[in-house]
């Protein structure tokens, strides 16, 4: 039987309304594809509204950071129980952006994550190595401390994005498939040994040419596409390629 994949997109700083109900339109008016989870993360501007347009046809939706507290003087954040409130369902933490920009930490990303579960959205923690991490051979160590991290929050509910830090964004390559593997395997056995079985999708760089590969080769329960997928029929095109690769 076809293992069944998510397919999902951040917009991370993107979109306008207007440009947030287009791109809700451009998918809707797209063939359904079986076998495959679609979720989107907009900005927290066009939350409620894609939440409207696309939950209704089964897609999820998420807001792309929540804060640990439910409610108080914090402010230009937002929290879990807020973004519930707009219809999000799940909630992107710890993406390397707001780990480098933000001063994210593994101990913000465990309470933000507490947070997300408590108010049963499904937290999507990324996680992933810098090229210094890298090239110091210490990728699955930096991989299981992030980790640990966030599935300390709760071992139950908790998916997790493997996306190397030097495969994100203009001017990067996404990582090779045999690489990906490894980490994804690694990531795994992490989670195992907390008694997880956290899905691993693989995010950096994902587009039409590499998605299939994270999918087929590199074993990832999905992917995880950045600005390949700010526009609707691509991120449509990237889920029905990585179908069609879970399906063989
Ligand atoms: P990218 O972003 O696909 O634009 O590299 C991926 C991510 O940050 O998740």
């Amino acid at each position: 039987m076809a293992r069944r994949i998510r397919v999902g997109t951040s917009w991370k700083m993107n979109k306008t309304r207007a440009e947030a109900a287009a791109w809700c339109d451009a998918l809707l008016a797209a063939p359904r594809i079986d076998g495959v989870d679609l979720f989107v993360m907009p900005p927290f501007t066009a939350l409620a509204l894609v939440a409207d347009r696309l939950r209704p046809a089964g897609v999820a939706v998420g807001a792309q950071d929540v804060h640990w507290e439910d409610a108080g003087a914090w402010t230009g954040a937002i929290s879990a129980l807020q973004a519930k409130d707009c219809g999000a369902t799940m909630a992107e933490i710890g993406h390397s952006e707001r780990r480098r920009w933000f001063g994210e930490t593994d101990e913000t990303v465990a309470a933000k994550t507490a947070a997300a579960l408590r108010h049963g959205l499904t937290p999507l923690v990324c996680v992933g190595e810098t090229a210094a991490e890298r090239d110091a051979g210490a990728a699955d160590a930096v991989l299981d401390r992030q980790a640990r991290a966030a599935l300390a929050a709760g071992p139950a509910g908790v998916a997790l994005a493997y996306e190397p830090v030097w495969a994100i964004g203009v001017g990067a390559a996404s990582a090779d498939p045999a690489y990906a593997r490894a980490r994804i395997a690694e990531l795994r056995e992490t989670a195992a040994r907390v008694g997880a079985a956290a899905p691993v999708l693989y995010g950096g760089s994902v587009d039409e040419a590499t998605c299939a590969a994270f999918i087929a080769d590199a074993g990832a329960d999905g992917v995880f596409v950045g600005r390949a997928a700010l526009d609707a029929r691509r991120f449509h095109e990237i889920a029905r390629l990585c179908a069609a690769a879970a399906a063989v």
